[in-house]
């Protein structure tokens, strides 16, 4: 793996590598990478939870951090992305993450320069580090994916969580449904649709989306309680729910519109494991894309084939 763009680009022995590398650091910790290594964090779009999860991941390896802001860079004098990437390519930086609104830009970088480049989220294209961290929750929970029953909620066309997901959950062989506002249905995801009330009795993993109003081309003004009504988990649609389901969402949440805010740390929600998880799965991603850490799961992920 010299790049972490897309879950595109992994095999299910990949994920699985990935998932299980993630989970034993959760677990167990990880000791700091072996010589001196510098990370850019390129966060050209708003963050809180991806961004410090990686300064901590990135502190837990001893990887020394090169903070950028872009309103005090050069960006501001118009340097592009790819001389920027450049910039801390030549002055020894050892990984660069990037954050920014326009779609499959991760990738393209990552075509151009050889300083492993990791998407932390572009546009509406993909989010494969929140993805891995989503997958590394889930596996804590059923220990395996094959046939589990993911519905993935909400504004599916502006979200890059979905996108990931999708292609990384099918790759392990769960089966996905979709939900959600017909405006919102996106036309490349080949899976079906159900209404949320079919959603909370079916599901295994009920993966909700942060409504991306900073997408949206139409300024959509909701009423948010009957958007909870209609599409939201609400306090009833729990209690319909599967008795081992769980509650999954990449946050921030819009409390009270994707979900009754009784519930975001309900006994069945995983949202704030999922933000502990993301500090493991970044320093997996890290780990592997310095050579550092082994697959150490190969033979294990053979054996259980
Ligand atoms: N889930 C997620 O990407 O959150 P942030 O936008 O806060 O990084």
């Amino acid at each position: 793996m010299k790049h972490f763009v897309t879950m595109q680009d992994l095999s299910e022995q990949e994920i699985y590598q990935l998932i299980r590398k993630a989970d034993h650091i959760s677990q167990n910790g990880a000791k700091p990478l072996n010589g001196q290594y510098f990370a850019a964090n390129l966060f050209f779009e708003p963050s809180t939870r991806t961004k410090m999860s990686f300064v901590v991941a990135q502190r837990r390896l001893g990887i020394e951090v090169l903070d950028f802001m872009t309103e005090v860079s050069s960006v501001t004098k118009g340097e592009s992305i790819y001389d920027t990437a450049r910039t801390f390519e030549s002055i020894g930086a050892n990984v660069l993450v990037l954050r920014h609104s326009e779609e499959n830009i991760a990738r393209k970088l990552a075509e151009a320069i050889q300083t492993p480049v990791i998407n932390a989220g572009d546009g509406t294209g993909e989010h494969p580090t929140q993805s891995l961290l989503d997958l590394v929750t889930i596996y804590q929970e059923f220990q395996q994916f094959k046939g589990l029953k993911v519905v993935i909620a909400g504004d599916i066309k502006h979200s890059r969580v979905a996108r990931s997901n999708a292609i990384a959950l099918s790759t392990l062989g769960c089966k996905i449904y979709l939900t959600g506002m017909d405006s919102w249905k996106d036309e490349s995801l080949d899976f079906p649709y159900i209404t949320m009330d079919e959603a909370v009795e079916m599901a295994d993993v009920l993966m909700l989306l942060r409504i991306q109003h900073e997408r949206h081309q139409d300024h959509l003004s909701l009423d948010q309680n009957s958007y909870l009504q209609t599409y939201g988990l609400t306090i009833d649609r729990e209690k319909r729910m599967k008795k081992h389901a769980v509650i999954l969402h990449p946050a921030p949440v819009n409390r009270g519109v994707e979900i009754d805010s009784r519930l975001v740390e309900c006994d069945r929600s995983r949202i704030f494991k999922q933000m502990k998880n993301g500090v493991a799965a970044r320093m997996a991603v890290m780990q592997s894309l310095l050579n550092q850490g082994g697959n150490f799961y190969e033979e294990d992920f053979n054996q259980r084939q």
